[in-house]
Formats: structure tokens, C-alpha cells, sequence
């Protein structure tokens, strides 16, 4: 089977952010083109909030055209890089819908910036051998600092491609299968948490990942489902 992810690599010293790149070559390149940098300039989160990427960690995008829109994409990366880190021993969890946390910290980010039914980025920045910025030492790990030791970034982007590779298959042909893995590996189901969706506050218990995507949560006897959010853990009220 011809692999899809990852059939053409454009690396890149610097750049301000491989999903702007990404989106800006999205219509000229084949579906599976990836784009990676040494650093960003201006790498980012969702929100337009800020993601540090100096030299060392994995920085990249790939350029995904199902043909269909479907949110769920998300989920291939977060997926891909669990089972990343699994390679290297390292046992992670999915913050829905968009982070890797490893032991209470964040290790791995998912961007996915789209333009309909055209083509989707999706980005990807995995702290492997980078400093953590001082401000994120409480909320922030690499790879590096859980094992002691640098690791080939090649040997990572490799395992991640692979991985993408696998789940991108599975989204497109067998979505509930990817649901499945995603209820499996996310790590605040039965936690107490706070979501904020725009302007809303919502606590709750969070209780299931639905098969469109979207998480349950237990709000004082009642059930509530949520699209997308900003999901941060509570001590148990
Ligand atoms: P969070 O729970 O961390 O707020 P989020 O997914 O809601 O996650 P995003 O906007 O998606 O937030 O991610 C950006 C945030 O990630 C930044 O505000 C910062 O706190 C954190 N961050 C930035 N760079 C890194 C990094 N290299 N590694 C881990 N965390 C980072
Ligand atoms: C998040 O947690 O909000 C997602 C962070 C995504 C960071 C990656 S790094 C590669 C790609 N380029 C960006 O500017 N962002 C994503």
C-alpha cells in the first residue's frame, strides 16, 4: 500500500510557521506533502496563542485532502503522537481534543486550519530535544527531559509518519474505529474539569468522547455535550 503521509518533504530552516507555509503551497502540492522547520518565528496554538518552537523539537504540517470536512481530523494527529511516544517508551494521554500531556504536562500540540472541503493543515509541534521556556516549566515537558537523552529528530518524524499514516487511512475509512482509540486514550475521562466554549464556563465532570468528536460532560446530574473548548483539570468540587 502506497504510503499518503509524508510522499513529500519540504524542510525548512526557519520559517514563521510551517501551517502558514503549509496553507500557503496547499493547492500546488500532492495530499501527504510535509512541511517541516528547524524553528518557527512564529509558531502557534489555536487562538492565535503563542507556541514556543526553538531548535530541537519537531515543528511540522501536512497537507490532508479528504474531501469531506470532518473536525475529527484533530484526531489523527493526537493519535499519531501518542503512539509516537509509545515507540520511545513513553506512555501519554489526550487532553480533548488537542493537546499530548505526559504526567500532568504538555508535551505535543495539534493545529488543524482548513478551507472547506479544499484541503486541511494539520500541525503538529512535539517538544523532543528543545528547551522549555521558563514560563512553561510547570506546564511544559519534552521528550528529552523524560528520557535523559537526545533523540534523532528524524527517528521521530519517521515514527510519526507512519503512525499518521495509519489513522489517516482509519479516519477516512472507519471513523468510529479512530472514536474508539480516542475514548481509550484520553486521560481526563472521569476527571472533574472546567470547559470554556467563547464565553461560557462550564464545569463538570467529563464523562465520554462521542462518536462525532464532541465530549460529554456530567454538570450537576445533567448531561452536556460540547463541541470545542479549552479544557483545563479541577480538583473535585
Ligand atoms: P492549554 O491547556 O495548554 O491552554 P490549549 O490547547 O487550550 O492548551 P493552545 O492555544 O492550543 O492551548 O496552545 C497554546 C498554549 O500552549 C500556549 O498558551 C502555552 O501555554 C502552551 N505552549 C506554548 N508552547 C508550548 C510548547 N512548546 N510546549 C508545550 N506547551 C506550549
Ligand atoms: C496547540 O496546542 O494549540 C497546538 C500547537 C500546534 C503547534 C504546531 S508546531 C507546527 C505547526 N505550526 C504552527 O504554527 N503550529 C503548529
Amino acid at each position: 500500500m502506497e504510503r499518503i503521509i509524508g510522499r513529500k518533504l519540504i524542510t525548512l530552516e526557519e520559517v514563521s510557521s510551517t501551517n502558514d507555509y503549509a496553507k500557503s503551497i496547499a493547492r500546488e502540492v500532492p495530499e501527504g506533502t510535509v512541511v517541516i522547520a528547524e524553528r518557527q518565528t512564529a509558531g502557534k496554538g489555536r487562538k492565535g496563542r503563542a507556541w514556543a518552537s526553538p531548535e530541537g523539537g519537531l515543528w511540522m504540517s501536512v497537507i490532508l485532502k479528504p474531501g469531506f470536512v470532518d473536525p475529527r481530523i484533530v484526531f489523527v494527529g493526537a493519535l499519531s503522537v501518542v503512539d509516537t511516544l509509545a515507540d520511545f517508551g513513553i506512555a501519554s494521554g489526550i487532553k480533548w481534543p488537542n493537546d499530548v500531556w505526559v504526567g500532568g504536562r504538555k508535551i505535543a500540540g495539534v493545529l488543524v486550519e482548513g478551507r472547506g472541503e479544499e484541503h486541511v493543515v494539520m500541525g503538529v509541534g512535539l517538544n523532543v530535544n528543545n528547551p522549555i521556556p521558563d514560563e512553561l516549566r510547570e506546564s511544559a515537558v519534552s521528550m528529552f527531559e523524560l528520557l535523559g537523552a537526545k533523540i534523532p529528530l528524524e527517528t521521530v518524524l519517521n515514527s510519526l509518519l507512519f503512525h499518521m499514516d495509519a489513522w489517516y487511512r482509519i479516519f477516512r475509512e472507519d471513523p468510529f474505529l479512530l472514536m474508539q482509540k480516542v475514548r481509550e486514550r484520553t486521560f481526563i475521562l472521569g476527571r472533574f474539569v472546567e470547559v470554556v466554549e467563547g464565553e461560557e464556563r462550564i464545569l463538570g465532570r467529563a464523562v465520554d468522547v462521542l462518536d462525532d468528536g464532541s465530549l460529554l460532560l456530567d454538570v450537576g446530574g445533567s448531561l452536556r455535550r460540547v463541541l470545542y473548548g479549552d479544557v483545563s483539570l479541577r480538583p473535585l468540587p
